[in-house]
């Protein structure tokens, strides 16, 4: 099977297929992400709520997305993997947006960095980005990094004039050459005709079942989430009832001594630890010097 890459987002779309992708943030997760099929990764920066518990991913940094993505690609090797540029480290010039895509890409292995919005410097960006050789994915809508000047975590898109802004933002981020965007949490309806207008891939999350593919994030699809699971997502698994009831099985095993049990333990004559018994007496007795240890 050929591997996916960042131009296969097109060929996807233009054979109608459908491009399945979730997030990961380390080693065990892209491990599991990559064994269960799906096409492409996404080191968010939702890993500021999902692993370090921020109430935002304005706090992440360069160096917890470089990690993290480090850590992806060395779980998930057969995979395609796009990564975060986190907040501010775009905005402010044109010069950070391009060495901090250069560090995803060079320290994280990425084969893809995404940014929010389709403001001028981001579009410069994307256009510098591509022409230097780095595939950028797009991402519009409810751009997390965007929540302050949104008053909160609310659908965007809702009215005809903020409708017509998201599908011009689109058509302007699809000719600078994206090759695939994220649109998050704005109607179906929306989602529809941006998806029929631009030649490149929408991968929808909370953007109605129309989008060239879905994306959603690992912690809400395997129910390891915690309390909250956003309205557009669905508990594929119930990972946190699976893992806690191990957990327990664990602390029962401790406590009544049937684990470690034989197969989990090494063993020695008994007289390699008599004799090693018989050493730390006669250094404590002084009979032994401390050299003789070495
Ligand atoms: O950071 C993230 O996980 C994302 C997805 C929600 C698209 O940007």
């Amino acid at each position: 099977m050929q591997r996916f890459a960042a131009t296969t987002f097109a060929q996807y779309k233009a054979q109608g297929k459908r491009i399945v992708m979730c997030t990961a943030y380390d080693v065990a997760q892209a491990r599991i992400v990559q064994a269960s099929g799906i096409d492409a990764i996404l080191v968010g920066d939702s890993l500021g709520n999902t692993m370090l518990g921020y109430g935002t991913t304005l706090p992440v940094t360069m160096d917890d997305m470089v990690r993290a993505t480090a850590a992806v690609t060395k779980g998930a090797p057969d995979t395609f993997i796009v990564a975060d540029l986190p907040f501010m480290s775009y905005q402010a010039s044109y010069t950070d947006g391009m060495y901090n895509a250069g560090r995803l890409m060079k320290e994280g292995g990425a084969g893809a960095v995404k940014l929010e919005g389709a403001f001028p410097l981001a579009l410069d960006l994307v256009e510098g980005l591509t022409l230097a050789g780095v595939p950028v994915v797009g991402h519009l809508g409810l751009t997390p990094q965007s929540v302050n000047a949104f008053g909160g975590f609310k659908t965007q898109g809702k009215d005809a004039l903020a409708a017509a802004n998201l599908i011009i933002d689109a058509e302007a981020l699809a000719a600078v050459g994206v090759v695939a965007l994220v649109l998050e949490c704005i109607p179906a309806e929306l989602a529809r005709a941006i998806t029929a207008r631009i030649d490149c891939a929408t991968i929808g999350i909370g953007a109605g079942p129309d989008c060239d593919g879905e994306i959603q994030v690992f912690h809400d699809l395997c129910g390891v989430g915690g309390d909250f699971t956003p309205r557009h997502a669905r508990h594929f698994a119930e990972g946190a009832e699976v893992l806690t009831a191990g957990l327990s099985d664990y602390v029962a095993a401790v406590r009544e001594k049937t684990y470690p049990a034989e197969e989990q333990t090494t063993h020695v004559d008994s007289q390699v630890v008599a004799d090693a018994q018989a050493h730390v007496e006669a250094l404590l007795d002084g009979s032994l010097s401390p050299d003789a240890l070495v």
